[in-house]
């Protein structure tokens, strides 16, 4: 088995958004780059696909109208938006299965409740604006607030167990997707500052607004079409060896020489590659407390978008629901009407441990509270299980436990000799998010090239 050798001024290790537009803006700069996927398929948490003749946002899928990094890149290559469906009413369920229908972003909740919620989005918003997303270890309670976890903040604030699940739904089960005891408040203050506030991220209409017709893996698809032969499918890189001179990095296939090398896979993912030498021990250290969320999102295609002949908009939420949050997931221009449910964390698990049939009875179940009956028997059904994927591990992305963004948070994208770090995982703005891949692929580039015209 005979190895191929590559010279380039940089190696990128994975051809996700973020190593895609790294590579996109050093040959921008007149570097030479190589860019080198385990997958089959460029991407990696973007993937479109076509299931059973329907349309699936396996992955990411919407933009939201600070995502300025992302809007960018959708325009420069020539791609179009559309808005998410939102006409009508929404749904709610209580605790006790109580279903309402409602208009804007308060959920149908008692007048009492409703004021504890007003109030709690108040303090976190405060709080939030505090912080510079990219440096959130600097917020002047970083500490203290990274040693209580949020379910703990939430039940200091507030006797009122509706307002508390509902605030705790919004960052918990729809973002980090890890339960509210297992991530600290400074780590949910970092999940809102990244998308402006608290208030934003409870704005349905902010967060999910539009998406990008034919698929938002469209965005890597042209990225690496545009990159031609410098992007190398099916290599995972095995070993990163470094000196200050430069790096090799070595697949089963390849050995590319270098002058950096930019590590853009989820931080979960660096110990799959051996660096030799080893990465200090900060490094060492610091990445064990990164840990991936976990969601399975749900999608049911049905014959028509039925839920908007009964003036539903198709968006849904209920913390005590095992969907906890559903919407109009609707392919542009197209006649079937989708739904896309959320089941988190352990909730998920709990799915996990029955069969495939029971599980998806569950799910539809669940999805028909919102509905009605008709969300019970769709066309297609598939479940998004990134769980499963050995190039990933987890979904949305990484987060730190308990106390780990303060104690490590400012060495997070900190470079190692000719390694620097990348991801949507570790970005301050758009973090967890493709913008925030974006951002950090930019980065990454742009400290390179005035790293090397020095
Ligand atoms: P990403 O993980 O995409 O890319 C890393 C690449 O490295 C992968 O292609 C992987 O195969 C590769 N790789 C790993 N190890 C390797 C090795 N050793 N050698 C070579 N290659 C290796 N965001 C958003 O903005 N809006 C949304 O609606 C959603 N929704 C959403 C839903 C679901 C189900 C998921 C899973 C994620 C989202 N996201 C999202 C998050 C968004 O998809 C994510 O933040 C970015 O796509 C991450 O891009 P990166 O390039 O940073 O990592």
């Amino acid at each position: 088995h005979s190895v191929s050798i590559i010279e380039r001024d940089i190696v990128i290790i994975g051809a996700g958004a973020t190593g895609l537009t790294a590579a996109t803006e050093l040959r921008k700069a007149g570097l030479t780059v190589a860019v080198l996927e385990a997958r089959d398929r460029v991407g990696g948490r973007l993937h479109t696909d076509d299931i059973e003749g329907a349309m699936l946002e396996i992955g990411g899928q919407w933009v939201s109208p600070d995502q300025d990094a992302l809007k960018e890149t959708i325009a420069e290559l020539g791609l179009e938006t559309f808005a998410r469906y939102r006409e009508g009413e929404s749904v709610y369920i209580n605790a006790s299965g109580e279903r309402t229908r409602f208009e804007g972003e308060i959920f149908p909740v008692s007048a009492d409740t409703e004021r504890e919620m007003v109030a709690l989005i108040g303090t976190l918003d405060e709080l939030v604006a505090q912080m510079d997303p990219d440096r959130p270890w600097a917020h002047p309670r970083a500490v203290e607030l990274d040693q209580i976890s949020f379910r703990r903040w939430l039940e200091q604030e507030t006797d009122d167990q509706e307002a508390r699940d509902n605030i705790s739904l919004f960052i918990a089960g729809a973002m980090l997707t890890k339960p509210a005891h297992a991530f600290s408040t400074l780590q949910a203050l970092l999940m809102a500052a990244s998308a402006g506030s608290f208030s934003n991220l409870v704005d349905a209409d902010f967060i999910l607004d539009e998406r990008v017709v034919g698929g938002l893996q469209r965005v890597p698809i042209l990225l690496a079409e545009n990159l031609g032969g410098d992007v190398f499918l099916g290599q995972a890189a095995r070993t990163v060896r470094w000196r200050d001179a430069g790096v090799t990095v070595l697949t089963d296939d390849l050995e590319v020489r270098a002058r950096r090398v930019i590590v853009a896979v989820p931080p979960v993912l660096y110990t799959r590659i051996s660096f030799d030498p080893p990465l200090p021990r900060r490094q060492q250290m610091m990445h064990q407390h990164l840990s991936m969320g976990f969601v399975i999102k749900v999608h049911a295609v049905y014959e028509t978008p039925f839920w908007r002949e009964d003036g539903l908009s198709g968006t849904a939420f209920s913390p005590y629901e095992l969907s906890h949050e559903a919407y109009d997931n609707t392919n542009f221009g197209d006649p079937r009407g989708t739904l896309v449910g959320f089941v988190s964390d352990e909730a998920a698990d709990g799915v996990f441990t029955v069969s495939a049939e029971e599980r998806k009875q569950r799910i539809l179940t669940s999805l028909s509270h919102y509905f009605g009956e008709k969300a019970l028997t769709p066309v297609v059904y598939y479940e998004s299980d990134w769980g499963t994927e050995e190039w990933t591990r987890g979904a949305y992305a990484a987060s730190f436990d308990l106390g780990g963004l303060a104690r490590f948070g400012a060495d997070l994208r900190t470079p190692v000799g000719p390694i620097f770090f990348s991801c949507s995982d570790l970005a301050g703005k758009g973090y967890q998010h493709v913008d925030g891949a974006i951002r950090m692929g930019r980065q990454s580039a742009a400290e390179i090239v005035a790293e090397l015209d020095r």
